[in-house]
């Protein structure tokens, strides 16, 4: 049995991390920066801010364990906290805006709970299984964009993980020449919210790890989004790969996904 105000609290804790990172961001400067490994960008914001929040987590519902990007804690459990304490890092460290607090409740492998509160915005996005998304309190809907041919795309590009690189760049080339545009906003969290409200009409990345997406496509289907991995199948939370689109487009975008990505 889950906490009876569960949502309002981890609301309540993404947005005392976000004041956190917002403050720390005042006077930050380049040489706080460590290398975790090839373009992967972190500092003591990142970590700190993991600390704060699974110590509020614990306390909110400690039947959970918890998947967290810095590695401040590690135990999983029937129910998992998953979290990204600062997605879109290499935004935040060059000043560039949006970067988010991801916080989801797993279940079983099954996303029930999400928030994302994108900081420099000051914009929060949550959704719970089977209740509707919403942002800052009011429903948020998919756009209704029929065809690929007219819409926006969201994208991530690869940092260190080249392996697909000849297919994403395929990928990238069909967009380019069959869509309205392509974004690269830096915060996969960021990039699945924007669909959920409608400012993207399709998202789709490879090498995302589970604290990018669990709570950003729950988000999504609340908001009456389609997701899945690259073959179409489900394997999108532990499987590194995702494509999301408004619904209408599903059966489009991921032909082409998929054609892409399998030559
Ligand atoms: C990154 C962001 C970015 C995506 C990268 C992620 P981080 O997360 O979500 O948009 O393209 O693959 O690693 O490292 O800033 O938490
Ligand atoms: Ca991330
Ligand atoms: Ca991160």
């Amino acid at each position: 049995m889950l906490p009876e105000n569960i949502l309002t609290q981890v609301i309540l804790t993404a947005k005392t991390a976000g004041a956190f990172i917002r403050q720390e961001r005042e006077n930050f400067s380049y040489s706080k920066v460590e290398i975790k490994g090839l373009n992967d960008l972190v500092s003591y914001v990142d970590k700190t801010a993991e600390e704060l929040i699974v110590k509020k987590l614990s306390n909110i519902f400690d039947k959970a364990g918890f998947i967290v990007e810095e590695n401040t804690r590690s135990e999983k459990k029937e129910y998992n906290w998953i979290v990204d304490p600062l997605d879109g890092t290499t935004n935040f460290v060059h000043g560039i805006p949006c970067y988010a607090v991801s916080i989801a409740l797993e279940y079983k492998g099954e996303v029930i709970l999400g928030v994302v509160y994108e900081v420099s915005r000051d914009e929060c996005f949550y959704a719970e299984k089977g209740k509707g998304a919403f942002l800052d309190g009011k429903p948020i809907a998919v756009s209704s964009r029929k065809t690929v041919s007219e819409s926006l795309i969201a994208t991530g590009f690869p940092i260190y993980n080249f392996e697909r690189i000849d297919n994403y760049l395929a990928a990238l080339k069909h967009f380019m020449q069959h869509t309205h545009g392509l974004r690269r906003i830096g915060a996969a969290a960021a990039d699945l919210c924007y669909l959920a409200c409608g400012r993207v009409d399709a998202f789709f990345e490879y090498n995302l790890k589970p604290w990018d997406v669990a709570a950003g496509a729950l988000i999504v289907t609340e908001a009456g989004g389609s997701v899945c991995d690259f073959s179409g199948a489900n394997n999108w939370l532990f499987g590194k790969e995702i494509s999301c689109t408004n619904g209408f487009l599903e059966k489009e975008f991921n032909k082409i996904i998929q054609t892409q990505f399998q030559k």
